[in-house]
């Protein structure tokens, strides 16, 4: 079975002067989800934007919301973030000392719960709650910034994950990867089993982001 890989598109790098363009631009260009980071300052070195900025997103767009929350507390915002329009709410788990009931809090807000991990953390750390997700993002870098080199150690992790997932009967879950997506790396995590890809620099620093979408779908 093929599953179609589906392209979102990191705002983190559009031209947050005309936010509005680009995300439909990018709607235009073939997306298939709008990835939003969301940065505290304190669980990563970046500050980004708030449900505000959610809210106007979600004003510009039919696509869905998938909003990745590197913050400390994400319990105190899920909320808010869900009032906002997101469709997909991802948590850390170094961030979540309760990370089952918050994936339930996701869940009872009318979003959709998914699990990222950093480069660094193991998968045994989400072991537990494979039941709880539709989707687990593996950070390709470490969060913070765009424009980063992929961590060639995270091929065998998508792998290693999607062999968890079918063994759990969880095969429709998705795999997202986020960082340093490019036709190359999109190719070798795509064939270790990811579904989502996150892509900034590979979309908006191009010039023609239908071409840039379609490259990085095997
Ligand atoms: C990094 C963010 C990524 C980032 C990816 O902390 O989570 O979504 O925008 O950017 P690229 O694709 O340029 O590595
Ligand atoms: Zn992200």
């Amino acid at each position: 079975m093929t599953t179609r890989v589906k392209v979102a598109p990191s705002i983190l790098s559009a031209d947050f002067g005309r936010l509005a363009a680009e995300v439909k631009a990018i709607e235009q260009a073939g997306a298939d989800l709008v990835h939003v980071d969301v940065m505290d300052g304190r669980f990563v070195p970046n500050l980004t934007i708030g449900p505000l900025v959610v809210e106007a997103v979600k004003r510009s767009t039919t696509l869905p919301l998938d909003v990745h929350l590197m913050i400390v507390e994400p319990e105190r915002y899920i909320g808010d973030f869900a009032k906002a329009g997101a469709s997909i709410i991802t948590v850390h788990q170094e961030t979540c000392p309760h990370l089952h009931r918050t994936l339930q809090q996701i869940r009872a807000a009318g979003a959709t719960p998914s699990v990222v991990l950093n480069p660094a953390t193991p998968l045994s750390a989400i072991e537990e709650v494979l039941g709880d997700v539709e989707q687990v993002l593996l950070m390709s870098v470490n969060p913070g910034f765009g424009g980063q080199a992929f961590i060639p150690s995270t091929v065998d992790k998508v792998r290693r994950l999607r062999a968890l997932l079918d063994g759990r009967g969880r095969s429709h879950v998705d795999i997202e990867v986020d960082g340093g997506i490019n036709p190359d790396t999109a190719k070798q995590v795509v064939a270790a089993g990811a579904t989502v890809l996150v892509a900034g620099n590979a979309v908006f620093k191009s010039p023609d982001y239908a071409k840039a979408i379609a490259a990085l779908r095997p």
